[in-house]
């Protein structure tokens, strides 16, 4: 009987379709706030015919390597940074994402962010319950204004990274009038074709920008992009957001440009060393800091899980599978002898 392996629970919808494929599903690990165990996870690729794997398991070159049969892996995030696509390649192994899917409810959240970040909406909160709120105040909790607001100046978004999540939230920047600004080497031409954003430079978006959002993919090129000496581009008065990949941001300097004000405050869902936070990060007062949920509504979630769950069946039947990364894979000589094995 085939077997897919799980590493992590996966949201119903997904675990429905593994189900309807016939195929014995083990999921490794059930407790939400547990990692896989390393030896687990080399001891479950090794005897399944397919993976379904999650951002928080590192699929490297070992653990591809474990299984001569392996014939794909189903990760179930539109990143994947967590997997050797290059060792997967080599060997044979297709590799899927779910992309588009997560766009829009990443998005939202990325403007949930600027916004909680801009008007302090967590510091509010957090006052309001504690019951210190017992007088309205003319100077209680001022934050910074998004749209036109009392100066009449169009605020400047910069965007880095313009694929579908950078293009779906510079759509919702438009309702509050910002000049919107963006760099994403691998879009240019699409950049300056478009109708929202205009082109900038690295220098002069980190320059100009009263909200930087970050959407780039995790790669050597991007890794530490904004780092001491980008954040001491930015204006005092400016806000990062990173719902991106944490490694993106160096985060060690990001608490030291927090706390000399050298930027305003940063609203981050992931870190460079997650779940970890850099020291002195949590207890500044200028920062909202979320657990890696951008994408985590009801919908998009069961999405997400039905989409890697149909992506493994794909691999499971031999098909080729709809959103494979390493497509190139297929005409290999390495994957037409793992199939078949
Ligand atoms: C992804 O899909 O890459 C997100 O980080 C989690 O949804």
């Amino acid at each position: 009987m085939s077997h897919i392996f799980v590493t992590r629970r996966i949201p119903e919808a997904g675990l429905r379709v593994l189900r309807e494929s016939g195929a014995r599903i083990t999921v490794c690990q059930d407790d939400e706030e547990r990692g896989v165990e390393r030896a687990d996870l080399l001891a479950g690729v090794a005897e399944c015919d397919v993976l379904v794997s999650l951002l928080s398991e590192p699929i490297d070159r070992e653990v591809l390597a474990v299984n001569r049969s392996l014939l794909g892996v189903a990760q179930m995030a539109v990143g994947y940074n967590n997997i050797d696509i290059d060792a997967a390649t080599e060997l044979g192994i297709p590799v899927t994402n779910t992309p588009g899917v997560l766009t829009e409810t990443t998005a939202d959240f990325t403007w949930a962010m600027l916004m909680a970040v801009a008007r302090r909406v967590p510091e509010a909160h957090n006052y309001a319950v504690a019951g210190r709120f017992k007088l309205w105040g003319p100077n209680l909790f001022l934050g910074a204004d998004v749209g036109r607001g009392a100066d009449g100046r169009r605020k400047v978004l910069g965007i880095i990274g313009y694929g579908r999540i950078g293009k779906a939230v510079a759509r919702r920047a438009t309702g509050f009038d910002m000049e919107i600004l963006a760099y994403s080497p691998s879009h240019r031409e699409r950049i300056e074709a478009d109708e929202l954003a205009s082109w900038a430079e690295l220098d002069e978006l980190l320059a100009r920008s009263d909200f930087l959002t970050l959407h780039p993919p995790l790669t050597p090129e991007t890794h530490h992009l904004i780092d001491a000496s980008a954040l001491g581009r930015m204006k005092s008065t400016a806000y990062l957001i990173n719902a991106a990949r944490g490694p993106i941001v160096d985060e060690r300097a990001l608490v030291e440009a927090l706390r000399a004000g050298a930027i305003a405050g940063a609203a981050l869902d992931v870190f460079e060393d997650e779940p970890a936070m850099a020291p002195g990060l949590a207890e500044l007062p200028n920062v909202v800091l979320c657990p890696h949920i951008a994408s985590a509504s009801h919908g998009t979630r069961s999405m997400m899980a039905t989409i890697a769950a149909r992506n493994a069946v794909a691999h499971l039947t031999r098909e080729r599978a709809p959103n494979v990364i390493n497509r190139p894979v297929y005409d290999s000589e390495a994957y037409r002898q793992r199939i078949a094995l």
